[in-house]
């Protein structure tokens, strides 16, 4: 299936046209090619689209709002009135405005989408985030103005496209209830002729001609069956049928004439986003220490990465790998909470460490002023999920260099030895960030976003260590 052409109906003005613009558009083009689907929503709260198009009085699959919750456009969309396939307004999209703060995400579900043709969208009289995500996913934007005031605002359009590095090629400014009777003495001759001199004056591009204010299309949105009629049906013999059906032809032919369309860009952008993804999650991979960082066991196959409990990484990114479960809580238990004897899975306290750790980041380092000293000193610290800190410990060191005899049994010798430690077994100035991971999927932490979080608490506790 091609690729849709998307076309956003806004302005910033109120009362311009532009719902009736859109829901018109959508049955002019449906009347001029039958088999093209024609998909229509609207931001708006005004449920005109619905008015419009709606067969019989069940209730909607679903609305707009799913749009920005994953739903794909052609699981919303039913068939209404005209042929024209729309998608239910919602009352509570409001309610959204604070979850979404990208104005790529409807462009990015409809990239995923299935739906051809022509998709046509209305917006609210404002540059919210919802218009914004009609203005970015757009292969043509029309511009309702009806008199100074809206040609004015449609600089916040255009500056909407500049400051997010989109081309201005898709916006044309469009005069819209113009009276007709009104003329002029001088070059522009009526107030059609003066919005175009305005708009080509401050560099907005025109579609051809205009839409003209009639009686007759006002009253069709007022009857006593409470319906919205469409001009084409309702209203053939106004100057209105004449101007709808121009703009129908000219979207048509751009449609025609337009192979790109800005989807394929979106598409093109996800798929080389996903393979940087892809290579910075194969590099990371790659960087890790194959043995699990306290007792050596090979952790990281080829496949897969086996038996992980904790992922860590020095500070200076020096050296990165896991930690087995039972290692790690055994050292913790061993030389920072004191415990005299070995710690066995399934006991209590390291079932609650486990839990408390699912919330927490742990940090190994040199205790502070410590550098020179030769007896080194060890701070064990534990910060919550936010990155502030919640409680440290500080350890001899000495004393495992010391018994030398006993590195076997001591598991944060070798630890240091693979992490912190430099050539004469000093502690380096960098320090140990460790976190738990998920026992199914312990390279998920190497994922985009779980390492930008690691990385973003990583400086956060940088910046907390004394
Ligand atoms: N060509 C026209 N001639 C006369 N009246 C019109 C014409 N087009 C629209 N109207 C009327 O103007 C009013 C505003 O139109 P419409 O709702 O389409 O504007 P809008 O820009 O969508 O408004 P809003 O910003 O509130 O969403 C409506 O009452 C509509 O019937
Ligand atoms: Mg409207």
């Amino acid at each position: 299936m091609q690729t849709p052409y998307i076309i956003t109906i806004s302005s910033e003005k109120g009362g311009v046209g532009k719902t009736t613009l859109a829901t018109n558009l959508a049955i002019y083009l449906k009347a001029l090619h039958e088999d093209l689907p024609v998909t229509l929503f609207s931001f708006d709260n005004h449920f005109s689209v619905d008015q419009m198009f709606r067969i019989g009085k069940g209730k909607p699959k679903g609305d707009v709002s799913g749009l920005f919750r994953g739903v794909l456009p052609e699981e919303l969309a039913e068939t209404g009135q005209y042929g024209v396939q729309f998608i239910a307004s919602s009352e509570h999209l409001h309610l959204l405005r604070r979850e979404i703060d990208d104005p790529a995400a409807l462009a990015a579900n409809l990239a995923g989408s299935r739906v051809g043709g022509i998709i046509i969208i209305d917006t609210r009289p404002d540059l919210d985030i919802f218009t914004q995500n009609a203005l970015f996913a757009a292969d043509r934007v029309i511009v309702p103005v009806k008199d100074a005031p809206s040609l004015e605002n449609c600089r916040h359009i255009y500056d909407f496209f500049d400051s997010n590095g989109l081309s201005r090629r898709p916006l044309r400014v469009l005069p819209c209830l113009v009276d007709a009777r009104i003329h002029f003495d001088g070059p522009f001759r009526d107030p059609y002729q003066l919005l175009k001199a305005y708009a080509i004056n401050r560099g907005y591009r025109c579609m051809e001609g205009f839409i003209a204010k009639s009686p007759k299309v006002e009253s069709l949105n007022t009857n006593p069956e409470g319906k919205i009629y469409p001009v084409l049906t309702h209203g053939r013999h106004t100057d209105v049928h004449v101007q709808l059906a121009h703009v129908a032809r000219q979207v048509y032919l751009d449609t025609l004439e337009q192979d790109h369309r800005r989807l394929d860009e979106i598409r093109l952008g996800q798929s080389r986003e996903e393979e940087v993804r892809q290579q910075a999650f194969a590099e990371r991979r790659a960087a890790q220490s194959p043995g699990c960082l306290v007792c050596g066991r090979q952790l990281v196959q080829e496949k897969q990465i086996e038996a992980a409990g904790y992922f860590a990484q020095t500070s200076d990114q020096r050296v990165s790998g896991f930690i087995e479960e039972e290692c790690f809580t055994g050292l913790v238990f061993r030389h920072f909470y004191g415990a005299k004897r070995q710690i066995e899975p399934g006991d209590t306290l390291c079932d609650l460490f486990r839990e408390s750790a699912l919330r927490s980041y742990f940090v190994l380092r040199r205790a502070p002023h410590t550098r020179n000293f030769y007896q080194q000193q060890l701070s064990f610290y534990r910060f919550d999920d936010e990155g502030l800190e919640v409680s440290h410990k500080t350890v001899e060191l000495q004393e495992y260099e010391r018994k030398l005899l006993s590195r076997e049994r001591s598991s944060l010798y070798p630890l240091l030895e693979r992490t912190l430690f430099d050539n004469d077994g000093k502690l380096v100035d960098a320090f140990l960030l460790i976190r738990k991971v998920s026992v199914d999927f312990p390279e998920e932490i190497l994922f985009d976003e779980q390492y930008a979080r690691f990385s973003a608490i990583l400086a956060k506790v940088t910046g907390q260590l004394p």
